[in-house]
């Protein structure tokens, strides 16, 4: 297969790196000093057990020397969507698949509005990897998964190869037959969690264990859920208390990037997680006070991050 991962950072840089490692023909689209690592020293990837492999890579900062290609993984950050979107046609062919990584249940739209629903994929990904340094990722946590449907559930031939594929380059991907649940339940479990924790300044032990904070957790996760409800897609009835489980058996000290990108002061996806809760409470007629609250408190830090990076602030009421 050849494929091209847009955003090879993180999570682009470790789903890229196993498949290179199954034989696939990868090309990495990056830029800046991360670009020149990768073309000169490779990719390295720190995996949790402290093994270390270096992997050499075809890595271009123009989409044009990439050509065509059956699948792009498109791993940017919510808030960098626009000029990668740009950057895809030349990538496309009459049967490429993009498929969409961002944590988040917009971005499909928003790359669909580009290049047509026919050619996107709404993955899933649950697995941590970050960015530890020009060509260089840490995977922390387990194999994790990535899990891709698409839109009306039906099964293809396409995302049969494409699991197909994952697994065979030891990325877990299960079947699903409601891509949009599994977006869903993501956010669920991301937004209040990422949002709460970056105005607490908590990891998962303190959130979890003191009874008040406990408890916002778990009345933002329903705001999410009747969201849900009113967006049509359809949640297990226990995805709240799935979802605190899972919270229950994370690291204490887990945090969540955007209450990392927030508080380092950099650019984060506020707009595209606690922001768009918000939008879409208005655009359903959902409540959404907890969120709504956090959106407004986190945005101060948001903006100042803007400000710094030059871009333009986003959102409501800022
Ligand atoms: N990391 C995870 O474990 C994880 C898990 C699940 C979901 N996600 C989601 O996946 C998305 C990506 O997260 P991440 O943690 O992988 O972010 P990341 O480490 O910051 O990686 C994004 C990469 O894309 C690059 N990039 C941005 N725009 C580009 C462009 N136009 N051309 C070429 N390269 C470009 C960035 O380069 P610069 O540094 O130069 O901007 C960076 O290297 C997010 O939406 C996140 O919520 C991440």
């Amino acid at each position: 297969m050849k494929a091209a991962v847009v955003g090879a950072g993180g999570l682009g840089g470790y789903f890229g790196s196993r498949l290179v490692a199954a034989g696939h023909d990868v090309r990495f689209v990056a830029r800046g000093a991360h670009l020149e690592a990768l073309r000169k020293d490779g990719l390295t990837v720190r995996d949790p057990d402290g093994t270390v492999s270096v992997t050499p890579v075809d890595a271009t900062g123009d989409t044009r020397e990439a050509g065509p290609c059956d699948l792009v993984l498109l791993a940017v950050k919510t808030w960098q969507l626009g000029p990668a979107i740009e950057a895809l046609p030349p990538l496309l062919g009459p049967d490429t698949a993009v498929v969409t990584l961002q944590n988040g249940v917009e971005a499909p739209e928003q790359v669909a509005g580009a290049v047509g629903r026919a050619a996107v994929l709404p993955g899933v990904a649950k697995v941590i990897a970050q960015l530890d340094g020009p060509g260089r990722i840490r995977h922390v946590g387990g194999a994790g998964s990535l899990v891709v449907g698409e839109w009306d559930g039906t099964g293809t031939e396409r995302v049969r190869r494409l699991r197909a594929a994952l697994e065979d380059a030891a990325v877990p991907s299960p079947a699903v037959t409601d891509i949009w649940a599994e977006l869903w339940a993501k956010f669920l479990f991301v937004v209040p969690f990422g949002s709460l924790g970056a105005a607490a300044d908590g990891g998962f032990g303190e959130l979890r264990s003191r009874a008040g904070t406990r408890r916002l957790l778990a009345d933002a996760m329903r705001e999410v859920e009747r969201l849900a409800h009113a967006a049509g897609v359809a949640l297990p009835a226990d995805i709240v208390d799935t979802t605190l489980d899972f919270v229950d058996r994370q690291p204490a000290a887990g945090t969540s990037s955007l209450q990392r990108d927030l508080l380092a002061g950099t650019p984060s996806e506020l707009d595209a997680w606690t922001g768009s809760v918000v939008r879409l409470g208005a655009r359903h007629g959902v409540p959404t006070p907890i969120h709504s609250l956090l959106y407004e408190v986190l945005g101060v830090r948001e903006d100042r991050a803007a400000a710094g990076a030059a871009r333009p602030a986003t959102g409501t009421g800022r």
